[in-house]
């Protein structure tokens, strides 16, 4: 048995996109688990740019099944939409390669309506900042269950629009009740839409975790693709400002079907920095210049909002919690190459919480709010590092900083990356 998990261990976007399509080449099959379209993965090579939201990087190499397993939510427009950008550049993808469970729960449009009347309710500096994709409303009727549709429900018109018809006859209700401007929904219009979308779809869908069962029983390489980061995780991430999803490597197990014991190696990928899109306390972020000029270095823009990412110092108490909760194996340090240049940099190694000094991360963000990072200052290196491909000629202050991150998330770091491309990669 074989199988290897790319988790990130930050508040997402640490370049999981990057890591998972350099690996693709040594697996047979890479596999969506949790998330949905609030998820933006990019991977860059021979020139071009990929932008993924729901669908695997495996996507993008030939002979690579990709599966889009149970614990994902899947909104059929911008799936296929995505389907269509990626065939239009590199062709059609075959039924048999690419697979979505009938178990996976579908976003509607009310799921959206619903997100925008829950964040408008909250206070500016307690909004969770969502991507309002529909992610948190739609796994909240999948916990709910009285109003939650499966992918696999749509494959049955007369049962798909009775239930369709009563919820959306129940949303209409509860959302004119909150919102005066609500426009009621159409149940007649939705189901008709998605049904067109289900005769699309109708190819792909099918038992995911009977398939990832065999696929393990036949030897064959499993990779899982994680989305978000593990301190976004539901349970264990900063609650309430988390997604509604397990993204730790928590979620695999339940996400996917496979059994945990089946993962041989755990990746956690972290930035050399961190960043935070979103509501929520952030302990190291830099509301200055350094903070503006790793934005600007790193091009830190939400991939799906397109919103400015908060930008601080590497966080090696929250980094360690998720490398903790998620049991790496190993380490990928990502985006090294944006921290060239700058005179000194600063890692997080403790929390001091009321005058108190602590290498826990807190369980409650009323509690993370107060933390004062205890800072490692280190000095920068001032040569550009994007061409280099061996450790060793790493300028000797790189070297020391990842060897310090190392150190402080008691892992090894097996990958660094300095800079967008495939090739700008060190394997340590
Ligand atoms: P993901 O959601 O974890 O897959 O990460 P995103 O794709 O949202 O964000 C990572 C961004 O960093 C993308 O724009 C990548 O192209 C880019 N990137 C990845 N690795 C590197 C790197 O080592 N250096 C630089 N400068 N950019 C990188
Ligand atoms: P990838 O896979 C960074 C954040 C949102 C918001 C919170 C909840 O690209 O790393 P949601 O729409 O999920 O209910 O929003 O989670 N968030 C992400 N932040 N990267 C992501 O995905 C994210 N997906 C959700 O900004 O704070
Ligand atoms: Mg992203």
């Amino acid at each position: 048995m074989s199988a290897t998990a790319v988790v990130g261990l930050q508040w997402g976007d640490e370049a999981k996109g990057k890591i998972v399509d350099l690996l693709t080449s040594e697996h047979d099959v890479v596999v969506r688990y949790q998330g949905g379209n609030n998820a933006g993965h990019t991977v860059k090579f021979d020139g071009q740019t990929y932008k993924l939201s729901l669908l695997p990087a495996g996507i993008l190499r030939d002979g690579i099944t990709s599966v889009v397993a149970t614990g994902v939510v899947i909104n059929p427009k911008a799936f296929l939409g995505e389907l269509d950008g990626i065939e239009s550049r590199r062709g059609k993808v075959a039924p048999e390669k690419f697979l979505v469970s009938d178990r996976a729960h579908v976003i509607f449009p009310y799921h959206m309506a619903e997100e925008a009347v829950l964040e408008n309710s909250r206070k500016n500096d307690e909004k969770i900042g969502t991507t309002m994709r529909g992610i948190g409303t739609c796994y909240r009727e999948k916990a709910g269950r009285t109003h939650a549709i499966r992918v696999g429900d749509m494959l049955y018109p007369d049962q798909f629009k009775r239930r369709l018809t009563e919820i959306v006859e129940f949303k209409n209700r509860m959302l004119a009740a909150l919102d005066p401007e609500f426009k009621p929904f159409d149940a007649e219009a939705i189901f008709t839409e998605y049904s067109a979308y289900t005769e699309r779809l109708k190819p792909y869908i099918c038992d995911t975790t009977a398939f990832l069962h065999h696929a393990l029983a036949a030897k064959k390489r499993l990779l899982f693709e994680g989305a978000q980061g593990s301190l976004l995780d539901l349970d264990h991430g900063t609650f309430p400002f988390v997604t509604s999803s397990s993204s730790s490597g928590c979620g695999i197990h339940s996400g996917s079907g496979v059994p945990e014991r089946a993962i041989t190696r755990m990746i956690g990928v972290v930035k050399a920095y961190t960043t935070r899109v979103g509501g929520g306390p952030f302990p190291t972020e830099l509301n200055n210049e350094i903070g503006q000029h790793i934005r600007d270095v790193g091009h830190e823009y939400g991939t799906v909002t397109g919103r400015p990412r908060r930008c601080g110092w590497f966080d090696a108490i929250a980094a360690g919690y998720g490398a903790r909760l998620s049991g790496v194996d190993c380490i990928s340090v990502m985006l090294l190459d944006v921290l060239s240049g700058l005179d000194e940099l600063k890692i997080c190694e403790a929390y001091e919480i009321n005058g108190e000094r602590t290498t826990d991360f807190p369980s409650h963000v009323e509690r993370l709010a107060q933390v004062k990072p205890v800072y490692r200052t280190l000095p920068g290196w001032k040569s550009e590092i994007a061409h280099i491909r061996k450790v060793a000629d790493l300028p000797a202050n790189a070297r020391r900083y990842v060897d310090t991150i190392a150190e402080l998330l008691c892992s090894q770091v097996e990958i660094i990356s300095v800079g967008p491309d495939r090739e700008q990669t060190i394997l340590g």
